[in-house]
């Protein structure tokens, strides 16, 4: 079990209060009883860690334990992210004490020792795994509520994802509230199976959306302790209300020495953190493969929002084409669809994308974006601003 970093629960929760709500009520429906499953999605950065933290601090109170277990990545031993939630050492003040200790988990603790990597080179041993695993799953109820909270589904071992796709066969676990987490990309097949099998079995989907405008302030002046000013609510609202960018921003600015406070204000001064800030913006994107963001690079050149006819002119492809290299870009939350057309999400990362490319590359883009938006009956003071960067 990961335990979550004392720091991060002690800052405040932003603009989740409705989140925390929500996941409170379906916590007292797991203590009466009845089991729920919760879907828990949204773009990198978002903060369902932060909410599952949040939970966590709630379910402590109530006396409730709960099992955390993070996925690492798909290469991970087999079982690896149940077994940090199920054969970890406990975290949280209400773990039950001795349980760890019991037959089955001393029984799939040998198990796990001598698996092999593959499956097919020990089936028998696999499907014991399988079979302790469940059980010991669907028993742990037995002693009183729980909370079972697995993290970032999207990188979780095979074994784990298709034992739990099993597991929703038959029904929610009894008095357990089951939160799993995933990023929306990369998809994989067998964890599209899960999340379709837990829906079958009624399973709540709650999608975690960015912060507005008022909630990506308040995160900014808490963290800064005072209120922020205008110019550094400009950069703010390049973030798109994504918490990870808000506080990278934040501690971007702090870390250049850009911050001057006055009156009880903070403000950004200088243009000393733009190359860092770049950075920031590229990190968040860097998980995306490197054709979405060659083609996401060209989209910069055409601003904040563009018709994807016109990216496709610019990028010599087929509409079909761009679509289909975008949809990465869009499972990822990185633009939205508008119709035809699509908007960056975040202009942090359609700027640092922007400000990334070569620049001989990014005068020819311009070029051929004055042309393309020429032949489809741009007004002219717009194909002249492409003309003029182009030079
Ligand atoms: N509502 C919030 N209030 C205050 N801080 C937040 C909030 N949401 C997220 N954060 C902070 O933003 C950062 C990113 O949040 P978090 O790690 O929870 O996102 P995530 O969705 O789990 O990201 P990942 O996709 O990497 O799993 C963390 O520093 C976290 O403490
Ligand atoms: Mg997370």
């Amino acid at each position: 079990m990961t335990a979550p970093s004392p720091s991060a629960r002690d800052e405040p929760l932003v603009g989740r209060a409705g989140e925390l709500d929500d996941l409170d009520a379906l916590l007292s429906g797991a203590t009466a009883g009845e089991g729920v499953t919760v879907v828990l999605e949204g773009e990198p950065g978002v903060g369902r860690t932060r909410l599952v933290e949040a939970l966590q601090g709630t379910a402590d109170l109530l006396g409730i334990e709960v099992r955390t277990g993070r996925a690492v990545g798909p290469a991970a031993p087999p079982y690896a992210l149940l077994t940090d939630a199920l054969l970890g050492p406990v975290g949280g003040r209400s773990a039950r004490g001795g349980e760890a200790r019991g037959p089955v988990v001393t029984e799939l603790a040998d198990l796990l020792d001598v698996l092999p990597d593959d499956r097919a080179d020990a089936p028998k041993r696999y499907a014991r795994a399988d079979e302790l695993f469940a059980a010991l799953v669907r028993r742990h109820g037995d002693h009183g509520p729980w909370v079972l909270v697995l993290e970032d589904l999207h990188l979780a071992d095979a074994c784990s994802l298709r034992l739990l796709a099993g597991l929703a066969g038959e029904g929610t676990l009894p008095h357990a509230l089951t939160v799993m987490t995933t990023r929306a990309v990369p998809h994989r097949a067998e964890l599209a199976e899960l999340v379709a099998a837990w829906t079958r079995a009624g399973a709540r989907y709650l999608e975690l959306r960015p912060l507005g405008p008022a909630a990506t302030v308040e995160l900014a002046q808490s963290l800064l302790h005072a209120k922020v000013g205008p110019r550094l609510r400009g950069v703010l609202a390049t973030t798109g209300g994504n918490p990870r960018l808000v506080v990278d921003v934040v501690r971007t600015a702090q870390a250049c020495g850009v911050l001057e406070q006055r009156d009880g204000v903070v403000e950004a001064v200088g243009t000393g953190w733009l190359d860092d800030l770049d950075r920031v913006g590229r990190a968040h994107v860097a998980h995306l493969g490197t054709g979405v963001l060659a083609l996401l690079g060209q989209a910069s050149v055409l601003g904040t929002s563009f018709v994807v006819g016109d990216l496709a002119a610019l990028a010599g492809d087929s509409v079909t084409e761009c679509w289909r290299t975008l949809r990465h870009g869009l499972a990822a939350g990185v633009v939205h669809a508008r119709g035809d057309r699509l908007v960056f999400r975040h202009d942090l990362v359609r700027s640092s994308l922007y400000a990334g490319l070569d620049a001989g590359d990014r005068r020819a883009l311009h070029a051929r974006a004055a042309w393309a938006l020429r032949e489809a009956g741009a007004p002219t003071h717009v194909v002249s601003a492409h003309l003029e960067r182009a030079r």
